[in-house]
Parts: structure tokens; sequence; C-alpha cells
């Protein structure tokens, strides 16, 4: 089936799907994997030093001939990057790298990010924006943002304790923005995707559910204690649903959904196959799975 939507529009993928930024973990090689897989691979540039950021993005290159991105994440305290003082004129100075390397999707993230934005948009290139309230991707949506991801609470990383569920984020974000939206949080197999969806968003961010693929720079261990977080005891609850401003410890309910470590484009091919499963048995018999008249 081919899936079409506002976002494989302007990404080129093959698939809605989009993957999250990560502190450490998106690296250029994971990233690869992901666009090879299908999906927008996203290398997170804070992962590098500045000075190193071309030779990575030209390694990137390499690795794949796939449609890919760059995440800027405008840093909270304590996510985890070591360059924790990075200023708006070196943002600017990563930026300006992925542009002279050819790239034209970015993310931005966390805090407020136009001049970022703005700088993308002269370049006639596209800014994706991260955030985790109704009011921040209104505004984002204002300052002039091509596709908003809304996190629902439900995610993994920087949680804000204002945050809504995916489900009222997506079908409230459809009545009230006019640009794309993409699904983030707690989404791990076909249904949860499909059900995005069909709930508003145009594509999917994948964050928790590719960590613990072959691919992922988890340490092994990690993976393999992800893979054994029990979702629905009192204490994972307890640390998922914080509500305090600050990072999560644990990896989100998407992880519930994972069995094992297998490749990432395993993972990738079986969440389609199961949403398409799914739309057969609803019976959707056509070949494209189309957003764009909506
Ligand atoms: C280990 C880890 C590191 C993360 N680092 C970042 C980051 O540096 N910047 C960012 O914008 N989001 C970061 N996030 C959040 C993800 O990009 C994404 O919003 C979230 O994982 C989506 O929810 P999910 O995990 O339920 O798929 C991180 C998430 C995890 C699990």
């Amino acid at each position: 089936m081919n899936w079409k939507t506002h976002i494989t529009k302007i990404t080129r993928t093959r698939y809605p799907l989009i993957m999250a930024a990560f502190a450490r973990l998106g690296v250029i090689e994971f990233a690869a994997s992901f666009s090879n897989a299908g999906g927008l691979g996203i290398v997170t540039a804070l992962n590098y030093e500045l000075s190193n950021f071309k030779k990575k993005l030209q390694k990137m290159q390499e690795l794949t001939d796939k449609p890919f991105g760059v995440n800027l994440t405008v840093i909270p305290t304590g996510i985890g990057f070591s360059n924790a003082n990075i200023t708006n004129e070196d943002y600017l100075r990563y930026l300006e790298v992925a542009l002279n390397e050819g790239v034209n999707i970015f993310t931005t993230s966390a805090y407020q990010a136009t001049f970022l934005g703005e700088r993308i948009h002269e370049t006639g290139c596209y800014w994706f924006h991260k955030c985790a309230l109704m009011r921040h991707a209104l505004s984002a949506e204002k300052v002039g943002a091509d596709a908003i991801t809304l996190i629902g609470m439900e995610a993994a990383g920087f949680k804000n304790p204002y945050q809504h569920t995916t489900l009222v984020n997506l079908t409230m974000a459809k009545k009230l923005l006019n640009i794309p939206v993409i699904a983030a949080g707690g989404i791990g197999d076909g249904r949860g995707f499909l059900g995005a969806l069909a709930m508003g968003a145009e594509a999917v961010c994948l964050g928790t559910a590719i960590l613990t693929t072959e691919e992922s720079p988890l340490l092994p261990q990690m993976k393999e204690d992800w893979l054994n977080t029990d979702i629905f005891s009192e204490d994972y609850h307890r640390k998922l649903y914080h509500l305090t401003l600050g990072p999560t410890r644990v990896p989100s309910s998407a992880i519930g959904f994972q069995r094992k470590i297998i490749p990432l484009k395993n993972l990738i091919r079986n969440i389609i196959n199961e949403a398409e499963e799914i739309l057969n048995s609803w019976g959707f018999a056509k070949e494209e799975f189309n957003t764009l008249s909506k």
C-alpha cells in the first residue's frame, strides 16, 4: 500500500514515520537505519561537536541515499547533552553547516525556536517544531512552523506537567491548527500508528519504540531492562506520569509493544503490516492510504 500524507509529501519518505530526537542516541548510524527502513531518520545535531558536524553529515549521506532531517533541541536543563552552555549563535552555526550539506528538513524541540525557523525559511527549507502544550503549538504555527509534533503525556523524554494525552492532543489539534500535526507519545505498534492517523495526525514520531532495536545505540543491558518493563505497575505509572517539568527516567508506554530486540527495519515493517491488515479487516481495499483531501 502507498502511504500519502501532507507530511510524506514534504519528506518524500515511503511511510509517514519520523524518528524522534535523542540526546546521546540520535547518531548518524541509527538515523540512517531509520531512513533506509522508509521513515525520516533524524540526526540530533547536539550529539556532535560543531567542529565535527559537517564530517558526520557527509558520512550520513554515505550511509543512506534516502531523505533525512536534523534536529536542533533548544536545551532545557538536565536533558543530557554535554554542551549545556550553547548560545543561539551556536545553534545557528549548526544549522548553517546542515544547510550547506543540503539538509532541507529540520525539527526543533523543547524551547522556543523561532530564531531557527526564520533562518530555515529564508533558505526555503522545512521547519517542524515539537512541543508539549497546545498553546505552544498555536504560537509556533503563528510564527510560521510548517508542521507541529505534539507530544502526549504518554511520551518519554522531557515532560511538562500540563501535558495532555496523545488522544486529546491530536483530535483537538485537528480542529485548532491549520498546519499538519505529527503524533508523538506512546506509539509503538500498527494500531497506535493507524489510530494516530485517524485522529488527525499526518505522521507519527517514534521514540521509545525504536530504542530497543538492534541498531539503537542504547546499552544492551538497558535494552533488556526496558523490554522487561511492566507498564501496568504502579511504580512505572508514577515514574512516567510524574507531572513535573523535567526529564523522564523510564521508557514510554510504547515499550509495552516490544517483545525482543529486532532489526529496526523489521519493527517498521511490522507496524506498517499491522496497520495494513487492520485497514483490510475494515474493508479498506485501496492500494493507497491518502489524507491529502482532508
Ligand atoms: C532517551 C531519550 C532521549 C531523548 N532526547 C531528546 C532530545 O534530546 N530532544 C528532544 O527534543 N526530545 C528528546 N526525547 C523525546 C523524543 O524525541 C520523543 O519526543 C519521545 O520519545 C516520543 O515519545 P515516545 O517515546 O513515546 O515515542 C528523548 C526521548 C528519549 C526516550
